[in-house]
């Protein structure tokens, strides 16, 4: 698949119905080429960005600061949810979409990294740092509008949704969703191919996500450059006692999904918050482990090869899937 403008059609008719709605009709038709414009742009802009300054990067310094907060910034997509227009799925691809056991966990996740993003930001004093957890944190509030509006549209029933208390340590809450996109993320690049080329999911709604899963490329890329930005300015003292926690956040991510693989949640409901790690069989793409982890690979590398070079990439979770691809066909 092809990070070009065709690939967020859908989302891109967000921006294109906001862009056009407030105009009469003979003004609407004139502005819809520049509307497409404005799409195809903030789709590439999404994809791809170089800091202007030349030079090495040194990780943890105040060019390392300022670069991946304005990567985030400056490729934000300021497509509206509310005016998706959903595709028409075939009745077989509704009961597809439907009966998958996701949607839950999805609009929670959601809806917990958004309160955990917006808590952290609250604690930061650097301007420039706190308007990209905010950025962030919004996102993540539009991943949660956009999921509900394809709930909506499809008549998927959801349990009731829990309270989303801010967490009692914000330090806490950040590092926890920024590992588990990073899990998520990775495997979700794959799986997002595979439901592509199978033709699991209709074309079009597979386009409506994509704008989806480029963003959380970009957090974790955001994410990886803020842990190691803020590990280099601890005081060397603090260090031992972060990496203790970064550990303990690891291996209550590992018990999480161990948790979840069971398929049942803290409430008894059948959930799999793994879907993305096991999805493929359900998406219906005949695949061997390997050959999915390899698309994994594939995806992660190609999703974040349009930001500056200098810029650190995602690493443990690669890491373990090459390791992991050793012994699995
Ligand atoms: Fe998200
Ligand atoms: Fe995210």
């Amino acid at each position: 698949m092809s990070g070009t403008s065709e690939s967020a059609k859908p989302v891109a008719a967000a921006l294109h119905s906001s862009a056009v709605e407030d105009h009469a009709p003979a003004e609407a038709a004139s502005a819809a080429p520049a509307a497409h414009t404005t799409l195809a742009q903030a789709d590439h802009a999404m994809r791809h960005w170089t800091d202007p300054a030349p030079g090495p990067l040194c990780v943890g310094s105040t060019q390392h600061l300022r670069m991946f907060c304005n990567m985030l910034l400056q490729t934000h997509n300021p497509y509206k949810p509310a005016v998706i227009d959903w595709p028409r799925l075939s009745p077989e691809a509704l009961h597809r979409v439907t009966s998958l056991p996701i949607w839950d966990i999805a609009v929670q996740t959601e809806g917990r990294a958004a309160i955990r993003v917006r808590t952290f930001a609250e604690t930061v004093s650097d301007p420039l740092l706190r308007r990209a957890l905010e950025m962030d944190g919004a996102e993540e509030a539009r991943h949660k509008v956009v999921l509900s509006k394809l709930v909506e549209a499809y008549g998927i029933a959801l349990a009731p949704e829990p309270d989303y208390p801010p967490p009692r340590d914000p330090e806490w809450g950040w590092l926890v969703t920024g590992y588990s996109e990073c899990i998520d993320s990775f495997f979700a690049f794959g799986l997002f191919a595979a439901a592509r080329r199978s033709g699991f999911f209709p074309a079009e709604l597979v386009e409506t996500f994509e704008p989806v899963i480029q963003e959380e490329g970009r957090h974790i890329l955001f994410f990886v450059n803020w842990a190691a930005w803020y590990r280099r300015n601890l005081p060397w003292w603090r260090r031992p006692l972060f990496a203790l926690k970064v550990a303990r956040v690891w291996a209550f991510l590992v018990w999480e999904r161990i948790g979840m693989a069971r398929g049942i949640d803290a409430d008894g409901v059948a959930q799999d918050a793994n879907f993305t790690m096991n999805g493929s069989a359900a998406l219906g793409e005949a695949m061997t482990p390997g050959a999915m982890i390899d698309l994994c690979l594939a995806e992660n590398a190609r999703r974040m090869a349009g930001y500056d070079a200098r810029l650190l990439r995602p690493g443990t979770v690669p890491r373990l899937a090459r390791l992991a691809r050793r012994f699995v066909k």
